[in-house]
């Protein structure tokens, strides 16, 4: 064929991240090839199409996931996910483009590098082999509500632009006897046909059932159908598993899955970033943002998310200029409907009714905050600052 050369390479570059239209377009023309008898071309698309030559040709910061790792049919919003027998839920919703409308989630350093090493790992399959070694496949991502388990898997798969097969165990436990045990069944089978994530959300459902004396027999079943079906994925795809209560896994479950992330609530740093994000376009003074991290304490980034809505809401509402002090101001009026701790001597007690030590405690809490930021913040002078800090420092050296 006349050109073929330069159709392979935009059929290369296509595939790269393909639409479904493109795909198939790929395919009539290499079975036209075919009906012309030109197999070497033919040849040469099918690989590509199979992804094998996108693998050879990808630098090692190719952002999408190694072809030859996720392989399968690609899902198109023709493809259902199969449902329950007995009540016609689906038992998994299909995500094509996970990233959309999500943002990406801020973590502490330590957690960054760990999502980005397993990342990595999948983008470059080959050179693992090339090396002797299989790369990890699962993923167990566990630890306290609302601190962005969900939100890291969805963004791991659109940092390999995969669609998400994204199941709820919840969902997949029938209350008809036998019926859970043959939905999972069904749902592996679906996941392991289609080029895809399988995220396994809310996975402690099935453990809890554990403690329902009816059903001894039926989650010995489930259990074990799961194990098998995680099994039999071992070879196939990426499957991220998400858990609230880690301690309610047994042993057996615990090590289908290659590697174990716990995310934990936010550190201060880290805090402060989500602040800063959930605040634009806001523009708050970085003095204001680290004393809103002290006032909320120990909260996950679900918590600081809800806060920073509600303190938008505060002052789109007020008729003034957002400053630092209406800020504080506003702040101040959401501590007692945000479930922020109140606790004796806790920064959000000390907020909103002890003044002097609340700048005291501020000051001292190792943040970097500037006295003169603070005297802003709160309408005071600055020698009333001064006074506040020097008095909080007496008091806690009797
Ligand atoms: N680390 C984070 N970075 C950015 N946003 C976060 C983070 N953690 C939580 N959020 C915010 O909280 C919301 C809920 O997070 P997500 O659903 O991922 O939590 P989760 O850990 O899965 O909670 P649950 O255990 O209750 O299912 C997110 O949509 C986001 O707005
Ligand atoms: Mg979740």
């Amino acid at each position: 064929m006349e050109y073929f050369s330069v159709v392979q390479s935009l059929c290369r570059i296509g595939l790269e991240s393909p639409t479904p239209q493109f795909r198939k377009q790929v395919e009539r023309l290499r079975d036209r090839l075919v009906a012309d008898g030109d197999e070497k071309s033919a040849a040469a698309l099918s690989r590509l199409l199979a992804g094998g030559a996108s693998e050879q040709t990808m630098a090692p910061s190719a952002v999408e996931v190694s072809r030859s790792l996720v392989t399968g049919d690609e899902l198109t919003s023709n493809v259902h996910p199969p449902s329950d027998r007995e009540t016609s839920v689906a038992l998994a919703e299909v995500v094509l483009e996970p990233g959309a409308g999500k943002p990406a989630p801020i973590f502490t350093e330590t957690l960054q590098i760990a999502l980005d090493a397993m990342l990595n790992e999948w983008r470059q399959a080959a050179a693992l082999r090339a090396a002797g070694v299989e790369p990890s496949r699962s993923c167990l991502i566990y630890g306290p509500p609302g601190t962005g388990k969900t939100l890291s898997a969805f963004w791991l798969a659109s940092q390999l632009r995969l669609p998400i097969v994204n199941a709820r165990i919840d969902g997949l436990v029938s209350s008809f006897l036998g019926t859970t045990a043959r939905n999972i069944a069904n749902l592996f089978s679906f996941a392991n046909r289609y080029r895809c994530m399988l995220v396994l959300d809310e996975f402690d459902a099935l453990a809890k059932m554990r403690d329902d004396p009816h059903e001894v027999g039926e989650i010995k079943r489930v259990v074990n159908t799961l194990l098998q079906n995680l099994d039999g994925r071992a070879n196939t795809g990426l499957t991220i598993a998400i858990t609230n209560h880690d301690t309610l896994l047994d042993s057996a479950v615990w090590r289908r899955f290659q590697n174990h992330i716990r995310i934990d609530l936010p550190d201060e740093r880290t805090r402060i970033s989500m602040l800063q994000t959930f605040l634009t376009p806001l523009e708050i003074e970085e003095d204001v943002v680290k004393a809103l991290a002290f006032i909320v304490g120990g909260r996950s980034g679900s918590d600081l998310k809800n806060f920073t809505d509600a303190l938008k809401r505060v002052l789109a509402l007020g008729a003034v200029k957002v400053s630092s002090a209406v800020v504080i101001e506003a702040a101040k009026s959401l501590v007692p409907r945000m479930g922020i701790d109140t606790g004796e001597s806790s920064p959000g007690r000390l907020f909103v009714e002890d003044e002097p030590s609340f700048v005291g405690a501020l000051l001292s809490s190792g943040l970097g905050i500037k006295q003169e930021s603070v005297a802003t913040m709160l309408g005071h002078s600055q020698p009333t600052i001064s006074r506040y800090r020097k008095e909080y420092a007496g008091r806690r050296a009797n």
